[in-house]
């Protein structure tokens, strides 16, 4: 088989669905962020989702969010930005990495599955500078694809989640997907997210599916 190229946000087609097919539960995730968001969200509340897409999360956030509320989205793929359908969201194109990106007060980020293709070492610095924008009781939503330390665990999860992609995709799109990642993705451990959101007050697991988690990070 030869190897694919390498995967890319800039081209890929129908991401919504892609994304919705290849993490077990997705939807169930985004409702659990949809109803913990909302405690976050107040009259003029700023919430930010960093590595937004097309949007969708915060489309969705629109229909209960008070009208004075700003939602803004940020991804460097004009591919998934362009798709976006939303009104009353601001979506901007900026790369996450970018050493002086600032972000203004806000009351909630959103990351689902965005650390995990930024570059190790900037992923402290990002994740700084949104608990410095955070006001006190703000919060992040983060999710991540994680490792297990035990191996035997990493393994079942693993395969686990090959046989609920088999159901959508043939075992050959899905290993041309684990190569065509390999360079782009890299997910790190529990320990090393936690690590990771150290600074928040509380960081509470909201959501769990084999080895995608989601925590509730409060300043
Ligand atoms: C796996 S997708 C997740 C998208 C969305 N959060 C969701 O859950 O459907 C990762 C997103 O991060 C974006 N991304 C990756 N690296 C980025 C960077 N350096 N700056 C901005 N966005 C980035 C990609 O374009 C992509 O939209």
């Amino acid at each position: 088989m030869a190897t694919p190229g390498e995967f890319s946000f800039d081209t890929i087609q129908n991401f919504d669905s892609h994304i919705e097919l290849s993490i077990p539960n997705y939807v169930n995730l985004r409702e659990s962020v949809l109803r913990v968001a909302t405690h976050f969200i107040t009259e003029n509340a700023l919430v930010y989702d960093l590595g937004c897409s097309t949007g969708v999360l915060l489309a969705k956030i629109r229909l209960n969010a008070p009208s004075t509320a700003r939602l803004v989205g940020i991804d460097r793929s004009d591919n998934l930005l362009g798709k976006s359908l939303s009104a009353g969201v601001t979506l901007i194109n900026d790369d996450l990495t970018r050493e002086d990106l600032t972000l203004d007060p806000c009351e909630l980020c959103l990351s689902l599955f965005t650390l995990q293709f930024l570059p190790i070492d900037v992923r402290k610095r990002l994740i700084d500078t949104v608990y410095d924008a955070l006001k006190p009781g703000g919060a992040l939503i983060v999710a991540e694809k994680q490792y297990i330390d035990d191996g035997y665990i990493q393994d079942l999860f693993t395969f686990s989640h090959y046989d609920m992609k088999l159901e959508h995709f043939t075992a050959e799109e899905i290993l041309e997907k684990q190569l065509s990642l390999r360079r782009i993705m890299r997910p790190q451990s529990e320990e090393q997210n936690r690590q990771l959101l150290g600074r928040f007050r509380s960081v509470t697991p909201i959501w769990q599916f084999l080895q995608f988690k989601a925590w509730l990070c409060i300043k």
